[in-house]
C-alpha cells in the first residue's frame, strides 16, 4: 500500500497561481507515495491539466446527483472531470458549514458507488479531549458516516484532532499512532478484512519538521497537509515521506 499525501490548499492561492504552483510540485515530487492536491473547486481543471504524476481531489462534493442546489458540485461533475478523490467531513465543514454525521454520511455512501475515492476525515476538538472523550468522539463520527455503506475498498480515513489544526499544535506521534491504531481496529470490526487494507492518514499541522518522526508510525499511512502544503519547498519534503 503506497503512502498517501495529500495537500489540502483550503481557500487559498488564485487561479493565475495554482497552475504554476501544481507544475512546481509535479515537478519536484519523486515516485514511491501516491500525492493528490486539493485546490479549490474553481480550480480543479487548472490542477488537473498542469500536472502528469499527482492526482487531483476535490474538497467537497454533494451527494445528490443534479438539481436545484446551488453552489453545490456532483461527483458526476468530478468524474466527468477526471478528478480522483474528494474529501469528505472535514472539520472545517463540520464546524463553520454545519456538516453533520448524516450528511456526512449520505455523501459517504454516494461518493463509495462512484470512481471517486473519499478521504473521510474525522477528529475530536480540544475539549474533547481533555474531557477523556477522543476515541469515542471519533468513533462515533466513523460510525455514523459508514452507517449503511456496503463496501469501503479504497477508502483513506484522515486522523485530525480538530486543536491541531491550523494551530502549529500537531499532536504528538505517540497520540497520532494512538489514535490511527485504534481507528484501524475499528474499521475492522466493521468490516473484517478491511483494518489491514485501509489507509488511515494523520492532518493536523503536518510540516516539513515533523514529517519525520510521523512518517515513522506504524499505523499512520501518510498525511493531508493544510499550510504546508501551499509551500514549495515544505510539501517538497512531505513528499519524500519515509525517504531519510
Ligand atoms: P494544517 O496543516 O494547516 O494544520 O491543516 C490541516 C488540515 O486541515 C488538512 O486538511
Amino acid at each position: 500500500m503506497k503512502k498517501f499525501i495529500g495537500g489540502n490548499w483550503k481557500m487559498n492561492l488564485l487561479e493565475s497561481q495554482a497552475g504554476e504552483f501544481a507544475k512546481a510540485l509535479d515537478k519536484a515530487y519523486e515516485d514511491g507515495v501516491e500525492v493528490v492536491l486539493f485546490p479549490p473547486g474553481l480550480m480543479l481543471k487548472t490542477v488537473k491539466d498542469s500536472v502528469n504524476r499527482l492526482g487531483v481531489g476535490a474538497q467537497n462534493l454533494y451527494f445528490e446527483e443534479k438539481g436545484a442546489y446551488t453552489g453545490e458540485i456532483s461527483i458526476g461533475m468530478l468524474e466527468d472531470m477526471g478528478i480522483s478523490h474528494s474529501l469528505i467531513g472535514h472539520s472545517e465543514r463540520r464546524t463553520v458549514f454545519l456538516e453533520d454525521d448524516v450528511l456526512i454520511n449520505s455523501k459517504l455512501k454516494a461518493v463509495m458507488k462512484s470512481r471517486v475515492t473519499p478521504v473521510l476525515c474525522l477528529g475530536e476538538h480540544l475539549g474533547q479531549r481533555k474531557d477523556g472523550l477522543a476515541e469515542a468522539t471519533v468513533k462515533g463520527q466513523l460510525v455514523t458516516a459508514l452507517d449503511g455503506v456496503e463496501s469501503i475498498e479504497g477508502l483513506i480515513i484522515a486522523y485530525e484532532p480538530v486543536w491541531a489544526i491550523g494551530t502549529g499544535m500537531s499532536a504528538t506521534p505517540e497520540d497520532a499512532e494512538s489514535m490511527a491504531k485504534f481507528i484501524r481496529g475499528e474499521v475492522e470490526r466493521l468490516y473484517p478484512g478491511f483494518g489491514k487494507k485501509t489507509r488511515i492518514i494523520y492532518g493536523g499541522s503536518v510540516n516539513g519538521k515533523n514529517i519525520g518522526d510521523i512518517s515513522k508510525l506504524e499505523n499512520v499511512d501518510g498525511v493531508l497537509v493544510g499550510g504546508a502544503s501551499l509551500k514549495l519547498d515544505e510539501f517538497t519534503e512531505i513528499m519524500r515521506y519515509g525517504r531519510d
